[in-house]
């Protein structure tokens, strides 16, 4: 509502009511691009008098949402004030204790220069992923530091960037190790000491592929007869062993050894390359990422270099570009889900790029010395503290350790951690009879003076320590006064000498260089300047929807109430946080009309992968286990038939028509034939060709007749919230992607969250994590889920920290405002194709000529006539100041644009403007004004340096190349690098930092 006119303050009839100027409603319009009044003039250019006429048009009624979006107390929309007012309600239902329960997550400081910088700077978390390399010089160079810093600690030869949490990381060392190891043994041995969430998820990850994994004693990890073996270095409960001849003795047996590894603890040790490891695999969280309850968190894996080639997930490389200068890009593997599908090493798609970049830049800042003298730091707190337990008669269960102490309890176990509650402190829960404390960078004087003291009061025996007497606690002013420097003199360095690293790390300049504030201030900046992200312009990638990331959405991310909260706390200090859960959970069943929502999987392609294993549970309950076949249509994004390998399936693939449906009759046939083993077919609904297909519905009776059930790749869902719903028109399962429909920013990459949504008849095989007690307790399933399909992620919630995104999202929207959301994003999108029809064919376009909430536009006619391919197309964008759309996918020499609904009238204006004139560029070519070769498309982008250059070479010039519209005048972007040789990269893979010189 806006006042008509100022008359109305003076005219009582007129005026608006209070309620009315509180606008609740205010966000709508800031999320939303255009106005009232530009969506007038596009629908007027469209034919259409109201957006209700468009959208009756566009989708089918007979799958057409009639209800109203039941999101109960969501369904009015909250300003930013309010929502934020009533997510702090949530947020200060946490309790945040200090943390010393480890198991693979330690408290950090995130620098705040990284902080403000990098996790609360747009030009870092709107940017996506890196597969325009020109633009995204910034973002591949903090990842590159990222492989270097593993590569480094690690000791091995090469690393990716990134993978989703360290449980997922061994999950995919383990088959990769299957690809390349021993053929004949299908038996992987995890050592009993590694973190019980990774042996879970390893454990979900095995059971499709038929991996039979056996835990046991490391020592015996030689004789299983395994093809790999798992060991975690330092060990769950801190004990530091040397692997040398275990690993000898495995490699002698025909297998190989991944190594789970710390990081800090590795700038002290070893570095498990060195000690015969073939894969290391890790988190990096305790380098400067909260704890998040969990997540997001970017983990690692590095291989020796005969296994580079089977890696999973992005590997950033160096290459040269058009001027043979130095240039990065994501090597091998970069568009892998779209090209090898179900022969894919993974299906890894969206990981955690921010993370990893917030990591890399942690090393970056405090450099080696930085890095070991935290390193040592944390060891010395724990000597401290083993040295005071020890002498208040505790016996520790560890000899060596890094951080981490086992120590044994016995029957004080419970009066232990009612000591700890009272201080609000979180002590590791291991059995009855042992208690765990890992200190971290963040652990001071003070906590190693109460935490002796909470072991003092609890003490069965007197205890030795001056200044302490059982069940007191001498304080001054609160602090304990106990003699930590005494202690200290006394200690003895507990790691073993063999294991004590000699070899450097970190010598690269990059980690050497940056460690003022001003030096890394203006590196971030540096960086971040050489990249487009969303806060410099729209990203009209297809499938992709690029929407605003609202700043009100990102802030409680960094609220301490959700980023310092361990994954493992106990239930009642997390009481807000399952709330804000639960909360969300339900809202986007109302989104979808499915039953239940697990927001377990960190990513897109882990949602697909936990609803095709929750469709086999489903089967193998009805006594129907062997169905295992999966339809998917020819047009499906790469991590389909990815994911359903991983879960075991055997894809089959679906036609296609010419209007890039699927193919009824095809699917007809193909149900037909694969009746006695369909398990599912995976449909993207609407399709990846951007349509809504008209018979949805008849293609989802066709498999439930043959006994498979329905996955709706739900990565378009942002054209159907509040219109139609997969759970109404036939679906069984769908993923989410957070990252895309529900505003959590892409971040360079990473992170996602990709929910899976389930209707009630598979809501009790939703994920579950019973190494740490979690088991769902959902509306749908009274008694809680213990049929689940185990732990697909390491955290029980998953990337916790970045839920409160959507949930602000959903909460300022509404349920009217999520549904003009839809209807703006269909909207836009029909304009662009309309306006840009006559210029560029439409490929595919469903009843009335009219698009979904993307569009394709068909290049192939162009390159015929003209020379002039796709990828010039995009890289001239790069002139212009755009992110080219999404290149060849799904339909090869195509660009699909997806505006989304956040993007202005004017900024839609301003990129076809830049379409048509490119279109005019290409014009000249095919009529001969221009030369074929020699155009301002084949050269695109052109860089400061070329345009600066004394000499030009070209037949136009430099004004056409550089400022091919007036609009550049007032504000220019200039690519770092010119286009990137991507051959030339894979041919001469690289994949760590180059030295300086180079790029002179
Ligand atoms: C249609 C479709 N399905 C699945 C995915 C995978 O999602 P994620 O990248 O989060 O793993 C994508 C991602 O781009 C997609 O576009």
């Amino acid at each position: 509502m806006k006042p008509e006119h100022p008359d109305h303050l003076m005219n009582r009839a007129n005026r608006p009511t209070f309620a009315e100027l509180e606008r609740h409603d205010a966000f709508v319009e800031r999320h939303i691009g255009p106005s009232a009044d530009d969506q007038r003039q596009m629908l007027a250019v469209l034919g259409f008098d109201n957006r209700d006429a468009l959208i009756d048009a566009v989708i089918p009624p007979s799958i057409r949402r009639r209800d109203s979006l039941p999101l109960g107390e969501f369904t009015a929309p909250r300003s930013e004030a309010e929502a934020l007012a009533r997510l702090r309600e949530l947020a200060c239902q946490n309790e945040v204790f200090r943390s010393y329960i480890g198991q693979g997550y330690y408290g950090t400081h995130t620098p705040a220069v990284i902080l403000r910088n990098v996790l609360e700077n747009p030009a870092w978390y709107t940017a996506y992923t890196p597969y325009q390399p020109e633009i995204s010089q910034g973002r591949l160079e903090a990842l590159l530091n990222f492989q270097q810093m593993v590569i480094d600690l690690t000791g091995l030869d090469t690393a990716n960037a990134s993978l989703l949490d360290e449980g997922t990381a061994a999950a995919e060392a383990m088959t990769l190790l299957q690809r390349v190891g021993k053929p004949r043994s299908n038996v992987f041995y995890v050592a009993d000491d590694v973190l019980p969430q990774t042996i879970e998820v390893v454990r979900t990850r095995a059971q499709p592929v038929d991996i039979d994994v056996r835990v046991g004693p490391a020592a015996a990890a030689a004789q299983a007869g395994a093809f790999g073996v798992l060991l975690q270095y330092p060990g769950v409960n801190g004990d530091v062993r040397d692997y040398r001849d275990l690993a000898a003795a495995i490699h002698e047996a025909g297998a190989h050894v991944v190594a789970a590894a710390d990081l800090l603890a590795l700038t002290l040790l070893t570095p498990p390359g060195e000690w015969g490891a073939d894969v290391a695999v890790g988190t990096s969280q305790r380098f400067g990422v909260p704890l998040a309850f969990g997540g997001p968190h970017a983990a690692y894996l590095a291989v020796r270099d005969a296994f580079k080639r089977q890696m999973p997930g992005r590997l950033v490389g160096v290459t040269i570009d058009a001027q043979g200068k130095p240039a990065l890009r994501l090597a091998l593997q970069t568009r892998e889900q779209h090209i090898r599908r179900e022969k894919a090493t993974s299906n890894v798609c969206t990981a955690q790029a921010l993370l990893a970049i917030m990591a890399s830049m942690y090393a970056v800042y405090h450099g080696p010395r930085g890095l070991r003298q935290i390193a040592e730091r944390v060891h010395r707190t724990a000597a401290i503290l083993a040295a005071g337990v020890r002498q208040l008669g505790y016996a520790l269960a560890n000899d060596t350790f890094f951080d981490t102490l086992t120590i044994e309890s016995g029957t004080r176990t419970e009066a232990l951690h009612e000591a700890a509650r009272a201080r609000r402190i979180n002590l590791r829960r291991i059995d009855n009879a042992r208690v765990g404390v890992s200190v971290d960078e963040t652990t001071t004087r003070s906590d190693l003076a109460d935490l002796l003291a909470l072991f003092a009061e609890t003490a069965s025996e007197a205890p030795a320590l001056a200044g302490v007497q059982p069940g007191t606690v001498h304080t001054q002013s609160g602090a304990p006064t106990l003699d930590i420097d005494a202690l200290d003199a006394s200690v003895e360095d507990t790691l073993p000498g063999a294991l004590l690293r000699r070899s450097a790390y970190l010598t690269h300049p990059v980690f050497n260089r940056h460690h003022s504030e001003t030096e890394m201030l203006r590196y971030l900046r540096r960086l971040a300047d050489k990249d487009l992200a969303l806060d410099r312009a729209m990203i009209p990638l297809g499938s992709c929807t690029m929407k605003l990331n609202a700043t009100s959405e990102m802030l409680p991310v960094t609220w301490p109430e959700f980023a310092q909260i361990h994954p493992f706390a106990p239930a009642s200090q997390t009481v807000g946080y399952r709330k804000m859960i639960e909360q969300l959970e339900q809202m986007l069943v109302a989104c979808t009309g499915y039953a239940a929502v697990s927001l377990q999987p960190n990513a897109g392609s882990q949602g697909e992968y936990a609803g095709l294993l929750i469709i086999h549970a489903y089967h193998a309950s009805r006594g129907e286990g062997h169905r295992n076949v999966c339809l998917i249509p020819a047009s499906a994004h790469g991590t389909n038939p990815a994911s359903a390998q991983m879960a075991g399936m055997q894809v089959v693939v679906v036609a296609c028509d010419a209007q890039g449906n699927v193919d009824v009759e095809d699917l007809k046939t193909k149900a037909a034939r694969h009746a006695d083993k369909l398990a599912a077919i995976m449909i993207t609904y609407p399709s990846t060709h951007g349509v809504f297909e008209q018979n949805v519905r008849e293609i989802c009776e066709i498999v439930h007749a043959h006994g498979g059930q329905v996955y709706v790749d739900g990565a378009n869902m942002n054209a159907m919230v509040g219109l139609t719903a997969p759970g109404q028109f036939g679906g069984d399962v769908s993923h989410l992607n957070l990252h895309k429909t529900f505003c959590i920013p892409h971040g360079g990459g990473g992170p996602g969250v990709g929910p899976v949504a389930v209707a009630a008849h598979l809501a009790r095989f939703l994920p579950n994590q019973r190494s740490v007690g979690y088991v769902r307790e959902d509306a749908a399933t009274p008694a809680g889920n213990p049929d689940g399909i185990g732990a697909v992620s390491s955290a029980p919630y998953g990337s916790a920290a970045i839920l409160p995104i959507s949930w602000m999202y959903i909460a300022m929207m509404g349920a009217c405002g999520l549904k003009s959301a839809t209807e703006t994003a269909i909207l836009n999108a029909n304009y662009i194709a309309k306006r840009l029809a006559p210029h560029y064919p439409v490929l595919y376009s469903g009843a009335g000529g009219l698009v979904a909430h993307e569009c394709i536009l068909d290049l192939r006619p162009i390159k015929d006539a003209s020379g002039v391919t796709v990828e010039d197309i995009a890289k001239r964008l790069i002139d212009y100041g755009f992110h080219a759309p999404t290149m060849s996918f799904p339909v090869p020499g195509t660009l699909m644009i997806e505006p989304t609904e956040s993007e202005s009238k004017a900024e839609l204006d301003r990129f076809i403007d830049a379409m048509i004139t490119i279109r005019d560029e290409i014009r000249a070519v095919e009529q001969g004004r221009a030369d074929r070769d020699d155009n301002p498309l084949k050269h695109a982008p052109h860089t400061a340096a070329v345009i600066g250059a004394d000499t030009w070479p070209h037949a136009y010039g430099r004004e056409q190349a550089a400022y091919p519209i007036p609009s550049l005048a007032a504000s220019k972007y200039w690519p770092p690098v010119g286009r990137a040789d991507n051959a030339y990269g894979d041919r001469n893979l690289f994949c760590s930092c180059v030295p300086v010189s180079d790029y002179a």
